[in-house]
């Protein structure tokens, strides 16, 4: 199987997609799969790259790949003086990009526009999750708990003294359609909402106001059977270090110490099944497919809230993710068999 891995790309996450992918071509066994590597620069043009010796290269210039529109996988590779090259066809892409662009449904519509099988979730369902205020909406219309939030746009910010009066006297600003954390901010004060405002709109002209929720956090993996089967993975608990506040990007990626991973969670087994339960209906409320990671916060009454879900979740083999589906059984090469043999099907 011809196998196109998707990674880099122009979003805030660019460093954790090479991550991710570095992992997924280890992991690509060679008796299988045929691994092209294809590197998409911070500016956007897809480059050709090399795996070698556990490093994916990222290269700074060379031929610019197209698939070629209606063309099943036919991949050409156009030189700088015009010329093309026919590279042998692709069976199925994978794109292992987070953030905007490609986590976000684009990449994903990309790939049905040039009629080659996806791995993972499908245009629609990265577009909802991808996006926080609209998730938020149809979680709602689902009947799915989430925190309290107030969408803030360019023309319509809220003063603080609104927002801590519905959303309480701690407010999270975030990046509606970013992830990693980047651009978040934990506001208390008029000053702090103004730098955050600042800081919020330079990652996106859509920002989420959110309640503060003081909880425990909880993910868990969802992957999709060829034959549209869900399956449901144990759950993890995150527990970041008291030194970074909240699950913040440098404790994701930075500080090797800035979070723990427990997996399986220490939750009753009770608790634990009606938090799967909640998954698998967030990913059908958002229209996913193929994978999603769902994330969640336990309220000290007892509730489960989601917070988000992440169609291309961090994907290195050390990955909340993966952890999950080790703990049920489903080894990290197992995933990428499974997600291309839903892509195939
Ligand atoms: N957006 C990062 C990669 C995650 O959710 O894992
Ligand atoms: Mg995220």
């Amino acid at each position: 199987i011809r196998i196109g891995v998707l990674f880099g790309g122009l979003s805030a996450e660019h460093d954790v997609s090479v991550l991710s992918a570095t992992n997924v071509m280890k992991a690509l066994s060679p008796e299988r799969y045929d691994a092209v590597p294809i590197y998409i620069t911070k500016t956007g043009t897809w480059l050709l790259s090399r795996y070698d010796n556990g490093k994916l290269e990222q290269p700074s210039e060379g031929a610019n790949l197209c698939l070629l529109p209606g063309g099943q996988g036919r991949l050409i590779a156009m030189g700088s003086d015009g010329t093309a090259t026919e590279l042998p066809k692709l069976d199925i892409l994978f794109p292992v990009l987070h953030g905007l662009p490609g986590e976000d449904g684009a990449v994903q519509g990309f790939a049905e526009t040039a009629r080659v099988p996806l791995a993972g979730c499908g245009i629609a369902g990265s577009a909802n999750a991808l996006d926080k205020d609209l998730a938020k909406r149809l979680l709602a219309s689902a009947g799915i708990p989430t925190a309290r939030a107030v969408t803030v746009l360019p023309g319509q910010v809220p003063a603080f003294e609104d927002l801590a009066k519905d959303l309480g006297r701690t407010v999270f600003l975030k990046p509606a359609r970013q992830g990693s954390s980047v651009g978040v901010a934990k506001v208390k004060t008029p000053d702090d909402y103004q730098a955050a405002l600042k800081d919020g709109f330079r990652h996106d002209t859509k920002l989420l106001a959110e309640e503060f929720i003081d909880g425990r956090e909880f993910e868990c993996a969802v992957l999709e059977d060829p034959d549209g089967g869900l399956f449901v993975s144990r759950c993890g608990e995150i527990v970041p270090a008291a030194s970074h506040g909240f699950y913040t990007y440098d404790a994701k990626y930075v500080d090797g110490d800035g979070a723990a991973l427990i997996v399986p969670a220490d939750l009753p087994r009770q608790l634990e099944d009606g938090l799967r339960a909640m998954a698998l209906k967030a990913f059908q409320a958002l229209g996913c497919d193929g994978m999603a990671r769902v994330d969640f916060f336990l309220l000290s009454d007892g509730r489960f809230l989601v917070n988000e879900l992440n169609t291309i979740p961090g994907f290195t083999d050390i990955s909340m993710y993966s952890k999950v589906m080790a703990a049920s059984g489903v080894a990290y090469a197992e995933i990428i068999d499974r997600l291309v043999d839903h892509g195939l099907a």
